[in-house]
C-alpha cells in the first residue's frame, strides 16, 4: 500500500489568513483526498509556527503575553480549516509540548554530533522574514536615502546584526545536497524551483545561526538556556514532531521520509536546502519532496496589507454564495476549484473574483451540474424516479464507456503527481463527451418514438458516466459531490468510494430510487457583454433595450451616452479602468445649471471633486454620507468652471439616473471589478 504523508507550511499566527494561505492548504487537501481515494494510507499535516520576534511584538501590540496571544489566534486558524472543510489528521502547534520535546531533542542531536558550534554571526537580518540575507540577494529599498537595502521578499529595511550565538555547520552539506537535487529531478518541484535551487547551493553555503539571544518567546537551546532556538529550524522540525518522531517510532517509521512538503516559493530554501542537511546532520533522511507553488497577485496586483486587497477566502466565499443562492460550501467547492484549475501548480497566478463567477457558472453549473438536470427529471417522469436498467452498448455508447475508462488513469496521471490543472481539463474532457453523448444519443427522441428501454439504457450510461465523475470530483469538490451522489440515492457512501469503483463500468446500481434536489449550482446572473443583437439595436439607437451593460456611465457633464456601438474589449483593457467605492462628503448645484452637482468625494484617504448630471433626480442632500462607485482615473476635465476629477456610475432608466451603490457597505477606496 502506497503511504503518502503531505503538509503545508505551519502559519504564523500574526497574520490573517489570506488566498496565498488558503492556496497551499486546499492544495494540500486535495491531494491528500486524492490519494485516500487511490487507496493510500494518508497523514496529512497543517498547523501553525508560534514563535519569534514578530509573535512577541504582535502580542505587545495587543497588551496580551505571546502565549495569551497565540491561544487566541491558533484557534482561528483551526476554525477556518474546519469551515473549509479540510481533512487534515492532525493540526500542529509549536507550542505544544511535543514539539518543544522533540525540538530540543534534536538540536541537541546535532550539537552533540559536532554539527552544531558556538560563534559570532554577523549579516544582514529581516526581522520580518526571521532570516538573515546575503548581500547579492538584497533590493534596493524603495524610497530609501541611497544606500538602504531591503529585504526581497518584504521589501523592508534589512538590519545588520552581529550575536554571538550558535551556528550550524550548513557549509559541510553543500556538497552532499547539491549531488542530491544534481541527481534527484524529482526532489525539487517544479522545475524553475529546481534550478534557482540548484544556482543557489553552486552559489556556495554559509553556515547558519540557528539561535537567538536577543529573543526570549522560543524554544530554548537545551544546552545553553540563554539563547532560543532560531525560530526557522524549530519550525521545520515540526514535520517530524506530529508523526511521532519520540512517540510513536511505529508512525514515524510509516511516514518519514515519504513526505511531500508543499510550500509557498518565498520559503522553498528552508525546505529544499536547510530543512535536509539539518536532518542529514542529525541523522534522520532527507524529505522525499518539496514542492513549491507560485504566488498570488489580485487583480494584477500585489497583495499587500497597504493596499488593501487581501482576499480574505471567507469573504470571497460568501460573496459567491450570495450571489447564486448555492449552499456556502458548495462555493467554497467552486473557490477551491477555481484556484487549482485556474493556474498550474507551481506558477504565479492573478486572482479575480470574475474568473470564480466564470467558472462556476460555466464549468460547474453548465457542465457538471447540468447533466444531472437533464437526466433526473426524465428519470422521474419516464421511469418512476428509480435509475433504469442498462443495456447492450449501441450507437455512441461505446465512446462514452471508452472515455470513462480513460480518464480515471489520465486524471490519477496527473491529479496523483499534483499537475491539478491538466487532471481537471481531463475530467472536464469527459464531462464534455458525457455532454455530447445525451445530445446525440437523444433520449427524448426514443421517448417520442416509444422506445423507452432505449430512453432507459441513455439514461444509465449518462447517469453511470456521473457516477464516475463524481467520484474523481470529490478530492476537489468535497461538498457539492456529496449532494450529487445523494441525488443518485447510491446506498454505499461516497467516501467510502475507491478510484476502482471509478474504474467499473455499469456499478451504478439500476432499479435504486434517485433523490432528485434543488439546483447545486444556480448560474449567477451578470450583466453579460452585449449580444449581437443587442449591439444591433444599440447602434440603432433604440435607448433603452435589453442590454444592460450599455449605457451605464454618466459622465460628469451629465450628457448621457448615445447610443454607439460597443465593440468587445479585452480583459486588460477593462483592468485599466481604475473602479472605486467612494464617499460622498458634500454635494451642492453648480450654479448656471440646473442639471449639474458638484460633490466632494471620500476616495479611500484622499478627497476629490466630481462633477455629474444628477441634478435631476439627487437632491444635493440626499447625497451625503452616501457611498457610490466611480472611474477613478479617469482625465480630469472642467465643466463650468468647475473641475471633475473622476465620473461616478449610474444606470439609465429611460430618462432617469439610477446611482448604483455596494449592496452591503464596504469600505471608501474599495476596488470594484
Ligand atoms: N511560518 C512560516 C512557514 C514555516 S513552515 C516550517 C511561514 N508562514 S506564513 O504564514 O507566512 O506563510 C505560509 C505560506 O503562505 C507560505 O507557503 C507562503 O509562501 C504562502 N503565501 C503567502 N503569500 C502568498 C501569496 N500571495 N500567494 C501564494 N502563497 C503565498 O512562512
Amino acid at each position: 500500500m502506497e503511504r503518502f504523508y503531505v503538509t503545508t507550511p505551519i502559519y504564523y499566527v500574526n497574520d490573517v489568513p489570506h488566498i496565498g494561505h488558503t492556496y497551499t492548504t486546499l492544495a494540500a487537501d486535495t491531494i491528500a483526498r486524492w490519494k485516500r481515494l487511490a487507496g493510500a494510507d494518508v497523514f496529512f499535516l497543517t498547523g501553525t509556527d508560534e514563535h519569534g520576534v514578530n509573535i512577541e511584538r504582535k502580542a505587545r501590540e495587543a497588551g496580551l503575553s505571546p502565549q495569551e496571544w497565540v491561544d487566541q489566534i491558533a484557534p482561528q486558524w483551526q476554525a477556518l480549516w474546519k469551515r473549509l472543510g479540510i481533512s487534515n489528521d492532525d493540526f500542529i502547534r509549536t507550542t505544544e509540548p511535543r514539539h518543544i520535546r522533540v525540538a530540543q531533542d534534536l538540536f541537541q542531536r546535532a550539537y552533540d554530533r559536532g554539527a552544531i558550534y558556538k560563534g559570532t554571526y554577523e549579516g544582514w537580518y529581516c526581522p520580518a522574514c526571521e532570516a538573515f540575507y546575503a548581500e547579492d540577494e538584497l533590493v534596493p529599498l524603495a524610497g530609501g536615502a541611497g544606500d538602504g537595502w531591503a529585504c526581497p521578499i518584504h521589501k523592508r529595511p534589512v538590519e545588520w546584526t552581529a550575536e554571538e550565538n550558535y551556528l550550524f555547520r550548513l557549509s559541510e552539506y553543500r556538497d552532499w545536497i547539491l549531488r542530491k537535487i544534481e541527481q534527484e529531478p524529482e526532489f525539487i518541484q517544479p522545475e524553475t524551483q529546481r534550478n534557482e535551487m540548484l544556482s543557489l547551493v553552486r552559489g556556495g553555503l554559509r553556515d547558519l545561526a540557528v539561535s537567538r539571544l536577543s529573543v526570549k518567546w522560543g524554544i530554548p537551546v537545551p544546552f545553553d538556556p540563554a539563547q532560543t532556538i532560531y525560530v526557522w529550524v524549530e519550525a521545520l522540525i515540526n514535520y517530524v514532531t506530529a508523526i511521532g518522531y519520540l512517540d510513536d517510532p511505529d508512525r514515524f517509521g510509516r511516514f518519514w521520509p515519504g513526505v511531500h512538503h508543499l510550500v509557498g516559493k518565498d520559503i522553498n530554501r528552508f525546505h529544499s536546502v536547510i530543512w535536509p542537511c539539518f536532518l542529514q546532520a542529525v541523522g534522520l533522511l532527507a524529505p522525499k519532496q518539496v514542492w513549491a507553488h507560485g504566488f498570488w497577485t489580485v487583480e494584477g496586483e500585489k497583495m499587500s496589507k497597504t493596499r488593501g486587497n487581501f482576499i480574505d477566502p471567507i469573504a470571497e466565499i460568501t460573496r459567491l454564495a450570495e450571489a447564486s443562492g448555492a449552499e456556502w460550501a458548495v462555493a467554497a467547492d467552486a473557490f477551491r476549484y477555481t484556484l487549482l484549475r485556474e493556474v498550474p501548480f507551481g506558477q504565479d497566478g492573478d486572482y479575480s473574483h470574475g474568473a470564480l463567477v466564470h467558472r462556476f457558472n460555466a464549468d460547474l453549473a453548465n457542465d457538471f451540474g447540468n447533466l444531472l438536470n437533464r437526466t433526473v427529471p426524465l428519470v422521474e417522469r419516464h421511469f418512476g424516479g428509480q435509475i433504469p436498467a442498462p443495456a447492450p452498448s449501441e450507437g455512441p455508447d461505446g465512446a462514452l464507456q471508452r472515455a470513462a475508462v480513460e480518464v480515471v488513469a489520465a486524471a490519477d496521471a496527473r491529479i496523483g503527481t499534483f499537475d491539478f490543472t491538466r487532471g481537471l481539463a481531463e475530467i472536464w474532457r469527459f464531462l464534455g463527451a458525457a455532454n455530447k453523448y445525451i445530445d446525440e444519443a437523444a433520449p427524448w427522441a426514443a421517448l417520442k418514438a416509444g422506445n423507452t428501454a432505449r430512453a432507459g439504457a441513455i439514461l444509465y450510461n449518462t447517469l453511470e458516466a456521473v457516477r464516475i465523475a463524481t467520484i474523481l470530483l470529490a478530492p476537489v469538490l468535497p461538498a457539492a459531490t456529496q449532494r450529487v451522489w445523494d441525488q443518485l440515492g447510491i446506498p454505499t457512501p461516497l467516501a467510502a468510494a475507491r478510484l476502482d469503483d471509478a474504474r467499473k463500468w455499469g456499478a451504478l446500481p439500476a432499479g435504486v430510487r434517485i433523490r432528485p434536489g434543488p439546483p447545486l449550482f444556480p448560474r449567477i446572473e451578470t450583466p453579460s457583454a452585449p449580444t449581437p443583437a443587442g449591439r444591433a439595436s444599440a447602434s440603432r439607437g433604440a435607448g433603452r433595450g435589453r442590454d444592460a451593460s450599455r449605457d451605464t456611465l454618466i459622465p460628469a457633464n451629465g450628457a448621457a451616452r448615445g447610443g454607439t456601438e460597443m465593440s468587445e474589449i479585452t480583459i486588460e483593457e477593462f483592468k485599466r479602468i481604475d473602479l472605486r467605492v467612494a464617499e460622498v462628503l458634500e454635494a451642492k448645484r453648480v450654479a448656471g445649471t440646473d442639471k449639474l452637482l458638484e460633490l466632494r468625494i471620500k476616495i479611500g484617504e484622499g478627497t476629490r471633486t466630481l462633477v455629474a448630471g444628477i441634478a435631476d433626480e439627487y437632491a444635493p442632500e440626499r447625497l451625503v454620507g452616501r457611498k457610490i462607485v466611480v472611474v477613478a482615473n479617469l482625465q480630469p476635465r472642467r465643466l463650468r468652471g468647475v473641475e471633475s476629477q473622476g465620473m461616478l456610475l449610474a444606470a439609465n432608466d429611460g430618462d432617469r439616473a439610477v446611482l448604483l451603490a455596494p449592496d452591503r457597505d464596504v469600505p471608501s477606496g474599495a476596488r470594484v471589478s
